[in-house]
């Protein structure tokens, strides 16, 4: 199976909080408070690794022309009638976002990534994407990345060894292979294209494939260089 049908069978079993969530990730709420200090309430917004939309409609709902990708074509077809539906500015596309993007340089003036960059195991893909979105946002844009910890109760505790921070691992109940970073890691994978603006470190509680966790959530925003 390749990682896309694992993808669409995760969605089927419903095991981690993203594939059943509604509401919009604790991030992206994060950095729409922050989009606000900076007096960036409208605009166009870019979400990478969309899934079912949570976090697209919300920041549509908050005043943004948004586009979402994904390469999972059950979560694009959802999203484009439920756009339709609560007639919200929503564009879904169906494509992975380790591919060259379908949009103009410096079309957005934010960008989001909510757990889909952890799963772009292989590095000089991650290096497309990274040239993809600096390409794509516009040159005062923001990005908000949230991912886990290497510290994170579920995917930390599956690395083989416990001293690397940036590690490659496999969810045992979905087959889904993630990467694990720390926020320096982080900083040094973005740069030199970007800078770290603000960065969290969420804790939490919450359900893994029906079994409950301890959290630890990395939220990072970083700002565009010249
Ligand atoms: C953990 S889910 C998060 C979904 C969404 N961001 C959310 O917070 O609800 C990761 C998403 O990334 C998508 N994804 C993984 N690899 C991808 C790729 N190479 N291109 C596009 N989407 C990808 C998966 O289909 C899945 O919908």
């Amino acid at each position: 199976m390749d990682v896309k049908e694992l993808w669409a069978k995760e969605y089927q079993q419903s095991g981690i909080p993203s594939s059943f969530k509604i509401e919009a990730s604790h991030a992206v709420t994060w950095f729409g408070e922050f989009l606000q200090s900076k007096n960036c309430t409208q605009g166009r917004l870019l979400d990478l690794g969309c899934g079912k939309g949570r976090n697209a409609f919300y920041m549509a709902t908050q005043g943004f022309k948004v586009d979402c990708l994904d390469f999972v074509e059950e979560n694009v077809n959802y999203i484009q009638s439920k756009a339709q539906e609560m007639n919200l500015s929503v564009i879904p596309c169906c494509q992975s976002a380790t591919d060259p993007l379908p949009y103009a340089p410096h079309t957005f003036d934010a960008a989001i990534d909510i757990f889909s960059y952890k799963h772009h195991v292989d590095a000089q893909k991650r290096n497309i994407y990274r040239q993809e979105l600096h390409r794509v946002l516009k040159d005062e844009g923001f990005y908000l990345i949230s991912l886990a910890s290497y510290r994170d109760g579920f995917y930390g505790a599956l690395r083989e060894d416990p001293q690397q921070t940036h590690a490659a691992v496999t969810d045992p109940y979905n087959q889904i292979p993630s990467v694990l970073f720390s926020l320096e890691d982080l900083i040094r994978e973005f740069s030199p294209h970007f800078h770290l603006v603000q960065s969290n470190e969420r804790h939490s509680t919450s359900e893994m494939h029906g079994k409950s966790y301890q959290r630890v959530i990395l939220e990072a925003i970083f700002a565009k260089n010249e």
